[in-house]
Order: C-alpha cells, then structure tokens, then sequence
C-alpha cells in the first residue's frame, strides 16, 4: 500500500510518518513536505498524483495560524478550502482514500457536553470558517473521503501550546493561563497510532465507512488545566506558579470556543480504536521529550 503525505513537515505529518516507518514498514509512505507539493497548485498536485499513484492520502496540510488567519482570510481560504479541494479531486480521479483533518473550531462553543458529528456547526473566526469549506470542498468532490475532527494539538515538534508552556515556563516564574476555554488535548503520537490502526482496513471498508468523524482522546480541560499538568509531569528544576484568567484577560485576534472537547464515540464504534485519556497521551508525549533529552 501506498500512503502519501501532505503537510509533511508539520506536527501531525511528522508523527504519521513516524508511526507508519515504526509500525508499518510494509506500507510505503511518501511524505512531501510545502516545499516538495503546495497543494493550492493544481497541476503540480496532479503530477504527485501521477507519480505515487497514493492508495490512500494523509492530508495533514492546513493553513493553522488561528489569530493570523483573521487578517489573511484569501492564504487561510487557499489552502484549507482550495488545497483540500484540489486534493479531494485528485483522490476521486484516481479512485485514492482521502482521509482529511479538520478541528473542533467549527463550533461555536456553545455546547455543554462533548460535540458530536450532527451537532450544528458555526465557527467563530476565519480559520474555523475555512477548515468548514475545507470539509465541504472534500465532501463534494470526494464522496469517499474521511474527514477526521482533531481538537488541541500538541507534539513535541512544531509549535503549539504544550511547547510554549515549557519554553515560557523555563524563562518566567509566573504563567497567565486563560481557565474559561475547555477542550481536550491530543498527542500526535496517539492521534497517529490510532490513524495507523484505523488504516489497517481494508480500502473498500475504508471507502465504505467514509464521512465525518470526531477524534480525540477522553476526558475535558482547560487551558490552564492543561499547563498545570504539563508541569507536573515535566521535569523541571523550578516549576512555575500558573495563575487562572479569563479569556477577557487574554484578548486575541481571533476569537475561540469556550467549549469544543469532541466525542468520539462513531469513530471508536466504526473503526473499534479508541484513544486513551487525554492525561496518558500528556505522560508518554513528556516520557518522549525526556527521551530525546
Ligand atoms: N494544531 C491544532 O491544535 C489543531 C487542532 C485541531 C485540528 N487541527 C488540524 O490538524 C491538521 C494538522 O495540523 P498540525 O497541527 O499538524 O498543523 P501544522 O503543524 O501547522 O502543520 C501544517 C503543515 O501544513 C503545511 N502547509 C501549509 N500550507 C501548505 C500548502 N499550501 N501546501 C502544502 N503544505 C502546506 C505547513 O507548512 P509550513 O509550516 O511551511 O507553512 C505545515 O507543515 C490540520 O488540518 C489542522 O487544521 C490542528
């Protein structure tokens, strides 16, 4: 089997290729990164196509910067709709299973329990609004495709929140962490694992199991819950103290969900993979950082 990988170099794309090369190594990933294909470029997306001939494709390419993305709407509409479409077209030519990201800022935020598939979308800023066409595009052109909700991304690469709390928490004393926006953080390691098992179907039950799915470890946090459990576990010759604000007391370009954690229980019911709670995906993403130390 053939998988390529879109959006190589970024946090999820790095932990794909990684959990096939370690668990997989019968299956053949390609992995490009922006620089080897920009999916907003058609013919060169034909010609990866072309030359991979992908049984499946791992679009983990996105345009992510939430708060930038308010003043660079046409970039953030580029990739995440017109990319994506691009992609789903060529995957429906070629008859290759789409498996594409998309992220809980679809929602408003105005749910008191976990968000499921049907539950009405409305985002709140650009990036949510694109990451939407981005769905739709992949649902029109691609009829095959799966489409994978992720919320709060963390990894050891790239930047995220789980990076800047220990980069800002080795430097300062005291922390501001906003306590009034819940959700629930995912590993990419977990999140990749669970890609690999769910990809070890056969394609046409692949195929025949396409449509929108939510997944994301178990269990709800805040942000500042988030940063307080990641420096308990790192270990950290001073530990800083971390103080909860509002979200009126961090004000940003963009605004975000006060609640978006997702449910993730059609995915574990069609694919039988369940992750575990966020708390275990935090442990083994610090055991990898102490690893690599
Ligand atoms: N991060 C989160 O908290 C989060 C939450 C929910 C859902 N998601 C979704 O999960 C998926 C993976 O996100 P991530 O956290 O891995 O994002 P990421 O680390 O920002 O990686 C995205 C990658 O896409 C690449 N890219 C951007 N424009 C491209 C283009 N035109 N052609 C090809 N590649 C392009 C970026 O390259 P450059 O760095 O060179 O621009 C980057 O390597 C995305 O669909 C995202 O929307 C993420």
């Amino acid at each position: 089997m053939n998988i390529l990988i879109t959006g190589a170099n970024g946090q999820l794309g790095i932990a794909l290729g990684k959990a096939f090369s370690t668990n997989a190594p019968s299956i053949r990933t390609i992995s490009v990164a922006r620089g080897e294909l920009d999916i907003t470029n058609k013919s060169a997306v034909i010609d990866a196509f072309n030359r991979h001939s992908p049984d499946v494709l791992l679009n983990c390419a996105a345009y992510t910067a939430v708060d930038r993305a308010e003043t660079d709407r046409d970039a953030a509409f580029a990739i995440n709709e017109g990319g994506a479409a691009n992609l789903a077209q060529a995957c429906a030519a070629s008859n290759t299973v789409m498996v594409h990201f998309s992220t809980d800022y679809v929602f408003d935020g105005s749910a008191t329990r976990p968000y499921v598939e049907t539950d009405a979308t409305a985002p709140l800023g650009v990036y949510g609004e694109s990451k939407l066409a981005g769905e739709r595009a992949v649902a029109s052109f691609a009829a095959q495709a799966i489409v994978l909700r992720l919320s709060w991304v963390y990894s050891n690469e790239g930047a995220n929140f789980y990076q800047t709390m220990l980069r800002l928490g080795a430097s300062r004393e005291h922390l501001r962490v906003v306590a009034d926006q819940f959700g629930t953080p995912n590993f990419t390691g977990d999140l990749a694992g669970t890609v690999a098992a769910m990809l070890a179907r056969p394609l046409d039950a692949l195929r025949a199991n396409a449509g929108t799915y939510h997944l994301s470890a178990r269990g709800v946090a805040s942000w500042h819950a988030f940063a307080d459990a990641i420096f308990s576990g790192a270990q950290l010759a001073r530990r800083p103290t971390v103080e909860a604000i509002t979200t009126a007391e961090y004000p940003t370009a963009a605004r975000r969900p006060a609640f978006s954690a997702l449910d993730a229980s059609r995915f574990a019911a069609t694919f039988g993979v369940v992750l575990p709670s966020w708390q275990a995906g935090l442990e083994r993403c610090l055991a990898e950082r102490a690893l690599s130390a």
